[in-house]
């Protein structure tokens, strides 16, 4: 008897974990380490049963992965490779304009990837494809939200850093220009903002928004429209309904503010539990270095050939004026290098953070390398570049963990007098470690619970209970705009009113009194 009620019981719980959905990926973001992250979640939905299909431009393709179909789109490099290249020229342009800029360049990777044939095979009306979930990146590629239409799927959207200001606002979250966790703000200074700076990212803010509004989302809806068909929703709406979207923005390394609920924080997931080996020389060059190295990488998306020939030197200047080997992830031979900087096309970055001698990391301030250096306690250097980055560097700067110099104009002594704070002042080592410690203590893994709250969403088919109303009101009734307009206004005319009469009053008292006297006077004369 109890035998047969304990294999039921097997019976139920194998049936409910094995509840194996086909859920479709779409990644577009050109840039090796935001793929990184979503790999993760992908890779662990597989792990959970569940068939995906992902479209990215950076495949693993590895054939003994079963269940999990990737469509390469590689060839969207083409397209955003002429984004990237922001700093040769001190270029003056806004936010604002680097955005225009970029939505022209995403509204040909949208139809890019809606044109691809093997991406087509899978919308087409008489594919014979179903699937249970669209999980797509959030940014401005709203013309492929139609693929939820198109299945009948929930949407979970996927951030690898933090929201743009147009998604906050869209899913309800308030615009708060004055606050530093809106990267894309105009002005990202460390600190409290002037009343000016405030002013001028209000009205920029705004002006962002109404552009995404009223000329990206029109003509993303166009594309859509010639993908799917006339009949298609609202893209917009389809953006705002939108059931949850994870977002790596965890709290201890970023400018927490409030959140509607269905915006789930990820992050620290790519950081490697198993970190591959160096290779043998290099391992040795980092055993010997027994005074410490010095770690410098821009990124994956920055090429150190886009570095002027005068940043070039002054790195190298510094760099020769110190006891430390330095490690520079440079993609060029570097002419004039001296001896103690060694150059590798590419490097194990997080092989090499967690080597015992390293002293700083010299970094661009992309968000999955600060969350690496945190994971492996490296005081960091940063020499921002574009998009968030600002705001990464300013928080570990705020934190004391690390300084900030300008990749445009710093000069040598800067660089030396940052390198020799942070490797001889033991206090960025120690709040490093307790930033440490902060970050691993939380309740639950974030993969884990990026992968409940997926499964959360298929099993409900949607999850419409954590929308929030602040997303259907019209952006004047948010923080009650539209109120304070009309009390403000209300008080304006009160007040002017008030002063009206009171000048009127005065006037004809001064009148009365100048009769009187004059009456008086006259009474006098008589
Ligand atoms: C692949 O997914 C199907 C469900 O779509 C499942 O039944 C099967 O067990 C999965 N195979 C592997 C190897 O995970
Ligand atoms: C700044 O960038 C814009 C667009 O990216 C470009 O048209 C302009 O020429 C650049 N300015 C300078 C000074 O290079
Ligand atoms: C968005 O959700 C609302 C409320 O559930 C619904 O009425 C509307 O049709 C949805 N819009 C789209 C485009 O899914
Ligand atoms: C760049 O620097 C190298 C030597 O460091 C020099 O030979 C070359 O002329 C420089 N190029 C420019 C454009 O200044």
């Amino acid at each position: 008897m109890s035998r047969h009620l304990i294999t039921v019981i097997l019976v139920v719980i194998i049936c409910q974990q094995g509840f194996a959905s086909r859920i479709l990926g779409v990644f577009p973001a050109t840039s090796i380490s935001h793929q990184f992250v979503y790999r993760q979640l992908t890779l662990a939905l597989r792990e959970r049963g569940h068939e995906l299909v992902v479209i990215t431009p950076d495949p693993i393709n590895d054939p003994t992965l079963k269940n999990y179909t990737e469509i390469d789109v590689h060839f969207l490099y083409e397209d955003a490779n002429k984004i990237v290249n922001c700093v040769s020229p001190p270029n003056k342009t806004t936010w604002l304009e680097k955005v225009q800029d970029l939505a022209e360049k995403f509204m040909l990777m949208s139809q890019r990837i809606l044109s691809h044939s093997v991406v087509k095979k899978v919308y087409a009306p008489n594919s014979g494809e179903k699937f249970d979930l669209l999980i797509i990146e959030m940014l401005f590629w709203q013309a492929l939200l139609p693929l939820a239409k198109r299945f009948d799927v929930p949407v979970i959207g996927v951030s690898s850093f933090g929201l743009s200001l147009h998604l906050q606002h869209r899913i309800g979250n308030p615009v708060m220009p004055s606050h530093p966790v809106h990267w894309d703000a105009e002005i990202k200074v460390l600190g409290k903002l002037s009343l000016w700076q405030r002013l001028w990212n209000l009205v920029y803010a705004w002006r962002l928004v109404h552009f995404i509004e009223t000329d990206c989302l029109p003509r993303q809806q166009m594309i859509a429209r010639k993908y799917f068909g006339n009949d298609i929703p609202d893209i917009a709406d389809m953006e705002k309904n939108i059931s949850l979207v994870f977002v790596n923005q965890q709290a201890p390394i970023s400018f927490v503010s409030p959140n509607v609920p269905k915006i789930i924080n990820i992050g620290g997931f790519h950081v490697s539990k198993h970190i591959e080996t160096l290779s043998q020389d290099l391992q040795k060059t980092l055993d010997e270095a027994t005074h410490g190295f010095i770690y410098m990488s821009l990124g994956s998306n920055f090429k150190s050939t886009m570095l002027s020939n005068k940043t070039r030197g002054e790195f190298l200047a510094a760099f020769s004026q110190l006891p430390y080997i330095v490690i520079w992830k440079f993609e060029d031979i570097l002419p004039g290098r001296p001896d103690n900087v060694i150059t590798m096309k590419w490097a194990p970055q997080q092989t090499i953070l967690a080597h015992p001698n390293i002293k700083a990391f010299i970094y661009q301030g992309g968000l999955q390398s600060t969350e690496e250096a945190v994971s492996y306690a490296v005081p960091v250097i940063g020499l921002p570049i574009l998009g968030d980055q600002y705001t990464h560097v300013n928080k570990m700067v705020s934190l004391g963990v690390g300084k900030k110099l300008g990749i445009l104009t710093f000069n040598r002594m800067d660089l030396v007098e940052a390198i020799r704070s942070v490797t001889t002042d033991v206090n960025y080592k120690e709040r490093m470690l307790k930033l440490r410690d902060l970050m691993e203590d939380k309740p639950y893994d974030s993969l884990k619970n990026a992968v409940w709250w997926t499964e959360h969403v298929i099993r409900h088919k949607g999850a419409p209970h954590l929308h929030s109303t602040t997303a259907d009101d019209p952006w004047y009734q948010r923080q009650d705009m539209d109120l304070i307009f009309i009390i403000s206004t209300v008080i304006w005319i009160a007040f002017s009113i008030t002063l009206f009469v009171l000048y009127k009053l005065l006037v004809y008292s001064i009148n009365c009194s100048k009769d009187n006297r004059q009456l008086m006077s006259k009474k006098k004369r008589a």
